[in-house]
């Protein structure tokens, strides 16, 4: 009998599949591998090691790049969220609040410190809830506001929060390294700006963080924490002495200060970021424009004020129940999903009901955002092509699964 060539069990023709691996990295410049090379043959590794010092050097410039009065380079951005929340005197038992939808270095950094993450709800466009936030304000006086996944809430109205009830902001800027609200750059509206220099963000030295500050008082307790011994004056924007004179003795020697390693190879990248801004933003708007029209699945809305670095991208699944069969239909062809409403913590990805170390917290909104919330790193090393393919994948599977 002939087959009907129109007919239900018509082949569709082979399947596009994605090849490309969405942890690929872009190498170190070359610039930053001459000056590795350098350090390495002069042996002079350490953090205070070097004179001239890449760390120093580092500090310096990152402190002019953002415009802030002092920058304190160090291991990791979970060592330089600890930091912060000891130079502000937090301690065993104290609240802090922080958002409830974040990676758990956040509410790890709160817990190493002894203290108790108070969580706040996050909204359907992923930031803090400022009416949540308004609510919880009487209970901590720190708050570590994590702009997750690059988002940034109302900035302007979050410091009215906060200053109204006193209550000084740390800002995790691991997702927001060149990126601002109203033109003011992320990590300089609260006390401290923290970021994370760890491969998979916006510069790479596979581990390291960056604080910045214009508080001298703060700034040369982070100093001094960081394993500064009595040569902390050698910081790249260190206060004065008699600012040191008020702290020492005070702060206990916790060694995490950057090594001449890692700052020699982020120099360079760190003054390349403006370029690779536009590069990471080129790729997110074809995903954005690519995933819009896909059935099922929201796209998150940036608001004007909002300058955001496009190093991954996230939408919201309309059916929570029917993210399973298209996370694997996209994997099966090649296209990577984290999904945050999974039962169990997977990879990197974990939500607040995971973290067994945070007093169990009602967040029936953010868990309702959660529940459909999918994840999609953005690596420089796809092109606009790439980012194409990865959007009829996508949009092929959500009308097969979603629709
Ligand atoms: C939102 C967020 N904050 C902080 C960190 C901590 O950075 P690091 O890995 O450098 O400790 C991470 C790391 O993945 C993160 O995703």
């Amino acid at each position: 009998m002939p087959i009907d060539p129109g007919g239900p069990l018509a082949p569709t023709g082979p399947m596009e599949t994605f090849t490309k691996s969405f942890t690929r990295q872009e190498p170190i410049p070359e610039a930053g591998i001459a000056a590795a090379v350098e350090v390495m043959r002069s042996g002079k590794l350490h953090r205070y090691g070097a004179d001239p010092s890449h760390v120093a050097a580092l500090e310096e410039e990152f402190a002019a790049q953002t415009g802030a009065a002092h920058c304190l380079a160090v291991a990791s951005g979970g060592y330089a969220m600890g930091a912060a929340l000891r130079a502000l005197g937090v301690g065993p038992g104290d609240p802090v609040l922080t958002n409830g939808w974040t990676l758990a270095p956040v509410p790890g950094a709160i817990a190493a410190v002894g203290a108790r993450p108070v969580l706040v709800e996050v909204t359907d466009r992923l930031v803090i809830d400022l009416g949540d936030l308004a609510a919880k304000a009487g209970q901590a006086r720190v708050l570590m506001l994590s702009h997750m996944r690059g988002h940034l809430a109302d900035m302007e109205r979050l410091m009215e929060i906060c200053d109204a009830a006193d209550i000084a902001v740390i800002e995790d800027c691991a997702h927001t390294m060149g990126a601002a609200w109203a033109g003011r750059a992320s990590g300089r509206w609260g006390k401290i700006g923290c970021y994370s220099c760890q491969t998979y963000k916006h510069v790479n030295s596979g581990e390291g963080g960056l604080i910045v500050t214009d508080d001298a008082d703060l700034a040369a307790r982070m100093i001094l924490l960081s394993g500064s011994y009595m040569i902390y004056a050698r910081n790249g924007t260190a206060p004065s002495e008699e600012v040191f004179a008020r702290h020492k003795g005070m702060m206990p020697n916790v060694s995490g200060r950057m090594d001449e390693l890692r700052a020699a190879i982020l120099r360079p990248q760190l003054a390349d970021l403006p370029r690779q801004v536009e590069r990471w933003n080129t790729r997110y708007r074809a995903l954005e424009d690519g995933l819009r029209s896909a059935t099922g699945l929201r796209v998150i809305d940036r608001p004007n004020a909002e300058t955001y670095v496009g190093s991954s991208i996230q939408v919201v699944a309309n059916d929570p129940d029917r993210v399973p069969g298209f996370v694997a239909a996209c994997a099966d062809r090649g296209v990577e999903w984290k999904w945050f409403g999974a039962p169990q913590a997977i990879g990197f990805t974990s939500a607040h009901r995971h973290w067994g170390y945070v007093a169990a917290q009602d967040l029936p909104r953010t868990d309702a955002v959660l529940a459909g919330l999918l994840d999609m790193r953005v690596p420089l090393t796809f092109d606009l092509n790439d980012c194409a393919l990865i959007c009829r994948v996508v949009t092929d599977e959500a009308a097969r699964h979603l629709g």
